[in-house]
C-alpha cells in the first residue's frame, strides 16, 4: 500500500520523505489556506521534495473553469495529479484530463456509486472520505470494501485513495481491504511506528547492552 501525506507543510513533508516511506501528498483548499502560503508556490516546492502525485486541487464549480484552473495547475510539475470534486462537472474535467494524460484524484467521494462514476470517468485516484463518514455515524470502512469490491468485479484501474483518515486503525482497516493508497497526516504517519513495548524493550537492549562494556565496529 502507498502512503501519500495529507498536508502542505513541508517542513513535515521533508522530514517524513527522510524516512523513504512516502509515495506522494495531497494537499486541498483548507491544508492550502492553514499553510497560509500562495498555492502554486507551495505546491512547487512540494514537487521537488517528493517524486510520486502531488495532488492539487481546483476550486472552480464549472468544467470550463475546471480545466483552465487544471492548465494553471498542471504546468507546476510533471508530478502533479489534478483534484476535481465528485460532480457532474468535476467528472466531465476527469476524463478530458486522462484523455490528455493528466494524473486525477476525485475528491469527496461519500458513496460506492459515486466511486463507480469515478471508474468510469477514468480516474487515477478515488478519494472516498472515511472520518467524516465516521463522524457522521457510518462506517467509513464499509465504503472502502465495496468500492474494492466494485473495482475488482469490472478490472478498473483507479486507485482507492483512503482519505479523511484519522487514526492508525483506519490505516490497518486499509491495508486489510486492499486499498491501494492511504493518504494521512503527519502525525497519523508517526503514530505507526509507535509501540510502548518496543520502547520499552529497546531501552531493556540497550541497558544491557552497556553493561557488557562492548561497542560494534
Ligand atoms: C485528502 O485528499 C482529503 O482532502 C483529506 O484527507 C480530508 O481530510 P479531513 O476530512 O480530515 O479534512
Amino acid at each position: 500500500m502507498k502512503f501519500f501525506v495529507d498536508t502542505a507543510d513541508t517542513d513535515a513533508i521533508r522530514e517524513l520523505a527522510e524516512t523513504g516511506l512516502v509515495d506522494g501528498v495531497t494537499t486541498n483548499p483548507s491544508l492550502i489556506n492553514k499553510s497560509g502560503r500562495d498555492i502554486i508556490e507551495v505546491t512547487r516546492e512540494i514537487c521537488e521534495i517528493v517524486d510520486g502525485p502531488v495532488s492539487a486541487e481546483v476550486v472552480a464549480t464549472t468544467h470550463d473553469e475546471m480545466m483552465r484552473e487544471a492548465e494553471v495547475l498542471r504546468k507546476i510539475a510533471d508530478n502533479i495529479a489534478i483534484k476535481v470534486p465528485l460532480t457532474i462537472d468535476g467528472l466531465k474535467t476527469c476524463k478530458k484530463l486522462t484523455g490528455d494524460g493528466t494524473m486525477v484524484n476525485v475528491t469527496l467521494c461519500f458513496t460506492a456509486n459515486q466511486a463507480l462514476l469515478a471508474g468510469k470517468a477514468g480516474a487515477s485516484f478515488i478519494s472516498p472520505f472515511v472520518g467524516r463518514h465516521d463522524d457522521i455515524g457510518y462506517d467509513g470502512m464499509n465504503l472502502i470494501s465495496e468500492i474494492r469490491m466494485i473495482y475488482d468485479n469490472y478490472d478498473f484501474p483507479t486507485e482507492i485513495l483512503v482519505a479523511s483518515i484519522r487514526h492508525p486503525i483506519h490505516v490497518l482497516e486499509s491495508a486489510k481491504i486492499g486499498a491501494d493508497v492511504a493518504t494521512m497526516p503527519p502525525e497519523v504517519i508517526l503514530k505507526l511506528f509507535n509501540h510502548p513495548l518496543t520502547k520499552s524493550g529497546l531501552d531493556a537492549f540497550l541497558a544491557d547492552w552497556e553493561k557488557t562494556g562492548q561497542t560494534i565496529g
